[in-house]
């Protein structure tokens, strides 16, 4: 929505920008305070690289294939967003190992969540892809600002100041957690490349032991094209005030590289400049580079 105030429509949290509507004092406090059991499983984005998806693989990997819960449960309520007003709700009573989502960064982890190591599964993308994909998600809803221009939006990207902060700092601060046992790194791109190989690795970190006839079949369904149809993981069920799907789908593309039709030459300069700058001390190897 190009014709609300920003303040009107976002907060910041520790330092971070969050959503108004969804990210209220009461859910920021429930996370905050919130109960991990070591059995939880959390899976961890910047905002466009990978999480539905995500939503889609570990609860099938969990239940080694069989897919009622991905066909009859939204991913929302499937593996709900820690810090969203709409989950605050029933979340102890769920049975382990519970599954949950969070956008967060590192440093607005709770001291619970440092002190119960439950696992996470951290996946990163492209900034340049996240970008894109952020351009055309902010225009399809109505609780983010629409960029008026892409240069603007770029800036606002770069700068930190779009919703969940800076992605630089995102992926650093999960790429410097002080502990690291209880995390699996894995990038969209690597997903992109070998989804069954990553299915594979994904399971093994969940001890969740899978033949290679299951692997497949989950493999199967969450491939771009398949995935896509599953009303229950697409935001069709969503409101079209919320998300208007009609210009751009949520399962737009779901390829590597599209930044290429998105970003001129110039702007992929300044961010590849940029980006240098940022990540010039991660040791971490990415697939992108
Ligand atoms: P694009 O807009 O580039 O297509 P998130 O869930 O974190 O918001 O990320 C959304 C991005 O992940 C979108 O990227 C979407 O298409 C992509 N995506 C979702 N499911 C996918 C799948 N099964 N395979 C590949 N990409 C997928």
């Amino acid at each position: 929505v190009a014709d609300m105030a920003e303040e009107d429509l976002y907060i910041v949290y520790k330092g971070v920008h969050l959503i108004k509507q969804t990210h209220t004092p009461e859910s920021l406090k429930y996370y905050d305070e919130f109960s991990f059991r070591p059995e939880d499983i959390l899976i961890v984005t910047y905002p466009k690289s990978g999480t539905v998806w995500m939503q889609e693989i570990v609860p099938l990997i969990l239940s080694q294939g069989d897919p009622v819960v991905v066909d009859t449960v939204p991913n929302w309520s499937r593996v709900p967003w820690l810090e969203s007003r709409a989950f605050i709700h029933n979340l102890d009573q769920r049975p382990s190992p519970r599954v949950f989502t969070t956008h967060f960064q590192y440093n607005m982890m709770s001291t619970g969540f440092l002190k119960v190591k439950p696992r996470v599964i951290y996946v990163m993308r492209n900034p340049k892809d996240v970008f894109t994909s952020y351009s055309h998600f902010s225009r399809m809803t109505s609780y983010l600002v629409s960029p008026v221009t892409q240069t603007e939006f770029l800036h606002k990207f770069l700068d930190g100041k779009a919703i969940f902060g800076s992605w630089f700092n995102h992926v650093k601060g999960w790429l410097s957690a002080a502990e690291q046992q209880h995390i699996m790194y894995i990038s969209y791109e690597e997903m992109i490349l070998d989804l069954e190989a990553s299915v594979t690795r994904m399971a093994q970190f969940l001890d969740t032991p899978l033949d290679s006839e299951m692997i497949r079949k989950i493999t199967d369904r969450c491939v771009f094209k398949n995935m896509k149809k599953n009303k229950m993981s697409n935001y069709s069920l969503m409101p079209s005030k919320m998300m208007d799907q009609n210009g751009s789908e949520f399962l737009r593309k779901g390829i590597a590289g599209d930044w290429k039709n998105h970003l001129t030459a110039a702007e992929a300069e300044y961010f590849d400049e940029f980006y240098r700058k940022q990540m010039q001390d991660v040791k971490y190897t990415f697939v992108w580079d």
